[in-house]
This record gives structure tokens, sequence and C-alpha cells, in this order.
């Protein structure tokens, strides 16, 4: 089968170009220009974007076992997070993840409500500060600082907010500069004492030692108050050899959620307080929702299931900016998706939730904010891979259900006493660094409600 090639391609460089300087704007041409497939070409490796979702669903879950994440994306995540959940592969993945599995459990996220909202509360308060003096607030810093306090809190029982600051500065570098390792292959490797490399290695090594202590906090102290998921993991044994993990694997497992449990669910965050000021039918259809449900108390963990629209909102959310916007995978045996089309071994492979979820076919007026295109009578009919902004099949994210409670206890705390409005002119450009976040920031009033 004949597939053209993703538009943009230049000598030497060919599709990494278009892809470093718009890659939002060049895959979403790419599904204009090519249809549901692309070629792909950049310096050492070559493969297919796969824009159709029964091809999504064709790498995630019925081929996960032919597929692996030795990627150029996943070896740049390896220089932070080692050798964690996200980045592993085979059978070592599969044994952490059934060690940690226990620990997303619903009933167990639901018992960490009150507490999310508890912390929740401290972010309101600043607010109510700013909204006297009308100070904007950088929402995308605030929700960073909030998901960071919270993660570090029920996970790892980590009292952050000392810290959040610089890590919240840390992380954001450390994304910039693994961003740059994916696009630029060319950097001189870590190991080069030049002054680049050690400001990466500094801000790494400052977030290393955070983490390490918080383990050693929890293995002299086992029985204190939170960080179950920490000491699971400190108390996982090998079923044949009784061994548990090295200080190394638990540093990484700990890293990893620390990392991808809090700047994924800040950015949904922070996006969605942006759609609600851009679209305020929803905002006030979400107003009325909380006011009906909550009246004036604060929501709990039980409240979630009783306030879809507020997770419609959040849905639709991660529909138009998905944290994940792109998904990548090496091809380990070919996989024949039909039609005459083979993906060849040691082939690359790209998904994108950010190019599939605008997809016309699926969704009609795509780039409109309308949660209500979630209710069960609208999703009807509608491929499942056609939304997957949490991956799917076996590596499919096991922070899922963490963060829509999370997000929805959040938003609902807060959207019952603030009222969103951006600058003029203050819309948000995404910038996909590894995750997809408002460029620069995303500074907003956020009013009290029921105050003009
Ligand atoms: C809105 C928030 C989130 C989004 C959009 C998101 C998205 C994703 C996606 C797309 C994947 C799959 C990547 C792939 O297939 O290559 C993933 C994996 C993962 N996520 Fe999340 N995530 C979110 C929140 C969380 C949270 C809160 C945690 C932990 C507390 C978490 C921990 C993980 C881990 C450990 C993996 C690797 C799972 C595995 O391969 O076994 N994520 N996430």
């Amino acid at each position: 089968m004949y597939v053209p090639q993703l538009p943009g391609s230049v000598p030497i460089l060919k599709n990494l170009y278009a892809m470093r300087t718009a890659p939002l704007a060049t895959l979403s041409r790419g599904l204009r220009e090519c249809g549901d497939v692309a070629y792909v070409e950049f310096p050492g490796h070559s493969g297919h974007m796969l824009f159709n979702p029964d091809h999504v669903r064709a790498v995630l879950v019925d081929n996960a076992k032919r597929v692996s994440k030795n990627t150029p994306g996943f070896a740049a995540l390896r220089l932070l997070l080692g050798n964690g959940l996200v980045t592993s592969d085979g059978a070592f993945w599969l044994r952490q993840r059934r060690i940690a599995q226990p620990a997303f459990h619903r009933a167990k996220i639901y018992a960490l409500g009150a507490r999310m909202v508890e912390l929740t509360e401290r972010t309101a308060d600043e607010w109510s500060r700013a909204a006297e003096g009308q100070t904007p607030v950088d929402v995308a810093d605030s929700m960073m600082r909030l998901t960071l306090r919270i993660v570090s809190d029920t996970m790892l029982a980590l009292d952050i907010d000392k810290d959040a600051a610089e890590v919240g500065r840390s992380i954001s570098f450390l994304l910039h500069e693994l961003n740059e390792r994916i696009v630029r292959p060319y950097l001189p490797p870590l190991s080069w004492p030049i002054p680049r490399n050690q400001r990466f290695n500094a801000a790494r090594e400052h977030l290393k030692t955070i983490i390490a202590k918080a383990i050693r906090d929890k293995r002299a102290n086992p029985d204190s108050k939170g960080g179950d998921f920490l000491r699971m993991l400190i108390e996982a044994r090998d079923e044949e050899t009784g061994e548990g993990m090295d200080d190394q694997q638990l540093l990484d497992e700990v890293g990893t959620v620390f990392a991808a449990g809090h700047e994924t669910t800040a950015n949904l965050l922070a996006w969605t307080w942006a759609w609600l000021a851009r679209f305020p039918a929803a905002r006030r259809a979400l107003q009325r929702e909380l006011d009906e449900v909550l009246g004036d108390r604060l929501p709990t963990a039980e409240d979630y299931p009783k306030l879809p629209y507020t997770r419609m909102v959040l849905s639709e959310s991660l529909r138009l900016s998905p944290p994940v916007w792109l998904i990548s995978r090496r091809v380990e045996q070919p996989i024949d998706l039909g039609d005459g089309l083979v993906l060849p071994a040691q082939s690359m492979v790209f998904l994108s939730p950010y190019v599939t979820q605008r997809h016309p076919r699926y969704w009609t007026d795509p780039e409109g904010f309308d949660p209500e295109r979630f209710t069960e009578a609208r999703s009807a009919g509608r491929p499942t891979f056609a939304y997957f902004p949490f991956g799917g099949g076996p590596r499919k994210c096991i922070g899922d259900t963490f963060a829509l409670v999370e997000a929805t206890l959040v938003l609902a705390t807060l959207a019952r006493r603030f009222e969103p409005s951006l600058p003029v002119g203050g819309n948000p450009v995404p910038e996909p660094v590894i995750t997809l976040r408002p460029k620069g920031g995303l500074p907003m009033v956020m009013r009290t409600r029921g105050q003009s």
C-alpha cells in the first residue's frame, strides 16, 4: 500500500525539522493531507503516524506484545525516570506493574479524596487573597504546585510545600531539556562536563535527593500516616526469591510516580480553566451542577459519580488539550494492519491523541469545546480509540482514576468559589514539550463568584 509522507520534509533532518518547529500543526496537516496514515522519516529511523482509531487499538491492544518502548522519546525519558513503570518493558515491567497496581484501586483513591480537598483549600486561600487585590494568578504554576502537593502527600507521605517552587522549576527545565534531546539527537551525551549538562544533572540530583529522603523516612517509620503507595513498594517481595527492590529501583519507581503523577494532571487542570474562561456556557453549566449537588459544602470522593457535567468538562479538556499528545513505540515484530499495510520490524510507530481526538470523521465541530459530546447518547457509535488521553491496552496509564478523581475534586472545590477570566488576547498557546503545556504560563484573573 502506498503511504504518503508527512508534509514538510527537508534534506538531512527530513521530518524532524517540522516536528521540532511546529509539531502540532505538522501532525494536523498530516491528517488533512495524507489521511489516516503518514510515513515519517527522521535521521536514523523511520516509521508511521497512525491517526485511525482502529490502528490505535491494533498497536496498543491487539499487538501490544509486538511493540516496545525502545524509542528515542523513551530513551530521553529514561535519563530522568530511569527504569520505572513508564519506561521499562517486558517481564520486568509486568512484575513492577503488578506490585504497584493495588495502590491504584478505586477504593484506595476514594479514601484519599478528603485529603485532596483539604490540600486544594490552600490554593483557594491563595486565590482569595489574589482576588481581593485583583492580582492575576499564574494558573499553570498554581495547578502544578497543587498537584505536586497532592501526589507527594497522598502517595509518598512527603510534605513538599517548602520545596514546591524549586521542584516545579526543576521539572519544567528537565522536560524542556529532554525534549531538546529528542528533537536534537546530535546534542553531546550527558556525561560531557559542559554547563548545559551540569545544569541538567544538578536539577536531576535535586529531585533524587527529595525522593530518597521520602523513601528513608518511610522505611524508618512505615506506620506513619499516608504514603500507602510508597510503603507497598518498600514492602514488596519477589515471590520466588523473597527479595525486595533495590534502592535504585525504588528510586526509579517513586520518581516516576512523583513526576508522572503531577505534571500531567496539572496541565489538564490548567487547560480546563482556560477552556472554561473561553466558553462561558460550559462554565455556567458547571457552576449550576456544583450549586445543585454541593450547595455550600465541600465535595467528597463520594460526589465523584454525582458530578457528571464536571467530569464531562474534564473529558472535553482532555480531548482538546491532551497532556500526552504523542505516544511512540518501536515495532519489534511486523504488524499487519490490513488493506496491504504492514508495519515492518524495527520501524517506529506514532499515535497522537491530539490529532485523533480532533479527527473530523469522529468528532463534529472538532475545535469547539462541547462537554456534552461525552453524554452516553452522543458517544454511541464512536470508536473507543477515537479518544485515548490515557493510552490503552496493558500500558494504559495506571493513574487514570487517581487523576480523574483528583481533577474532579480540585475543579469542584475551586469552581464553586472562583470564576476564571483570561486577559484580552491572552488565549494560551500549547507548547508540546513531552507534555502539552500552556506556553509561558497561564496568567488569569480568578474572581470570587458573585462579585463582578
Ligand atoms: C491527566 C492526567 C494523566 C494523563 C493524561 C496521563 C497519561 C498517560 C498516558 C497516555 C500513559 C501511557 C503512555 C504510553 O502508552 O506510552 C500513561 C502512563 C502512565 N501514567 Fe499517566 N497520565 C495521567 C496521570 C497520571 C497519574 C496521576 C499517575 C500516578 C499517580 C500516572 C502514572 C502513570 C504511570 C506509572 C504510567 C506507566 C504505566 C505502565 O506503562 O504500566 N499518570 N499516562
